[in-house]
C-alpha cells in the first residue's frame, strides 16, 4: 500500500501563525507538525509516501524531509496549485498511486495509535475511521444505526446526526482516483472527501473502524495547544519510564 500526506491549503484559521509558513511546519512539542501524519503511516508499515504541498512553501518542505531516507522511507512531492478540496489528492496523485491501494492521510492530523494490523489486512472497498468529538459540525459526521452500519456521512452538517467525526486517514482501494473525478464542487467551491466515500458507501465497499487514542486536526489554535501539550507530556511520560 502507498500513502499521501495531503498538506496543501492556506490555513487562514491559523494567521498569523501561517502568514510567513505553512500550517504543517509549526511545531507541535518537538518536531514540525508534519512529521507526526508522516510518522503514523511509516508506522502502519507504508514506506512509499507522497507529500502533496500548496506551491508558496515547497522548498522548506523539500529540505525538511528530503528524500525519505532518515525516515527510512521513500519521499515523492507533487505541488497543489489550489486547495480544490481534499478529494483532490487522489488526482494529484493518480499516477503515484498507480496499480495499488492508497491511505491517505491530512498533514493537519495527529493520532497517537497503531495502523498496521488494519493496513496489513486491507483488501478492498475503503476503511475510514471515526472518533466521538464534542464538536461534530467541524467536520465529516457519520451516522451509524444501532448495528453500526454505516446510515449517513456528511461534511459539516449544521444538525450533525451524531457525535461521530470521519477523522483525516482514509485508506482506499485503486478506484479512488476514479471516483474523485466523478465528485463535483461543493458549496464551499471544494470536491469533498465525504463525496468520495459515500460512493463507497453506495457500493456496500465502506468499513469504519474507531480511534481508539488521541485524535486532534491540528487547524485550531484550540486543537493546536491540546495537541502541542499532549506531546509535552507524553514525551514526559516516556522519558520518566526510560530513566
Ligand atoms: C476535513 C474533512 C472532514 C474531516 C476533517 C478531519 O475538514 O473535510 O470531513 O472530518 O478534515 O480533520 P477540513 O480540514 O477541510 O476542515
Amino acid at each position: 500500500m502507498k500513502g499521501i500526506v495531503l498538506a496543501g491549503g492556506r490555513a487562514t484559521r491559523l494567521r498569523p501563525l501561517t502568514k510567513i509558513t505553512s500550517k504543517q511546519l509549526l511545531p507541535v512539542y518537538n518536531k514540525p507538525m508534519i512529521f507526526y501524519p508522516i510518522e503514523t503511516l511509516i508506522k502502519a508499515g507504508i514506506k512509499d509516501i507522497l507529500i502533496i504541498i500548496a506551491p508558496e512553501y515547497s522548498g522548506h518542505f523539500l529540505n525538511l524531509l528530503g528524500s525519505g531516507k532518515d525516515f527510512g522511507a521513500k519521499f515523492t512531492y507533487e505541488i497543489q496549485e489550489e486547495p480544490r478540496g481534499l478529494a483532490d489528492a487522489f488526482i494529484v496523485g493518480e499516477n503515484f498511486i498507480g496499480n495499488d491501494s492508497v491511505a491517505m492521510i491530512l498533514g493537519d492530523n495527529i493520532f497517537d495509535e497503531d495502523f498496521s494490523q488494519i493496513v496489513a489486512n486491507f483488501k478492498s472497498g475503503a476503511t475510514v475511521f471515526a472518533k466521538e468529538v464534542s464538536d461534530p459540525q467541524r467536520y465529516g459526521v457519520i451516522e451509524f444505526d444501532e448495528n453500526q452500519n454505516v446510515l449517513s456521512i456528511a461534511e459539516k452538517p449544521e444538525q450533525p446526526k451524531s457525535n461521530f467525526a470521519m477523522v483525516g486517514l482514509y485508506v482506499c482501494d485503486n478506484k479512488v482516483s476514479s471516483l474523485a473525478r466523478n465528485v463535483q464542487p461543493s458549496a464551499r467551491g471544494e470536491i469533498e472527501i465525504t463525496d468520495v466515500i459515500n460512493q463507497y458507501k453506495d457500493k456496500n465497499e465502506l468499513r469504519v473502524e474507531f480511534v481508539k487514542n488521541i485524535w486532534e486536526d491540528a487547524g485550531t489554535f484550540d486543537s493546536l495547544l491540546r495537541v502541542n501539550n499532549y506531546m509535552a507530556e507524553k514525551a514526559k511520560k516516556e522519558s520518566e519510564k526510560n530513566e
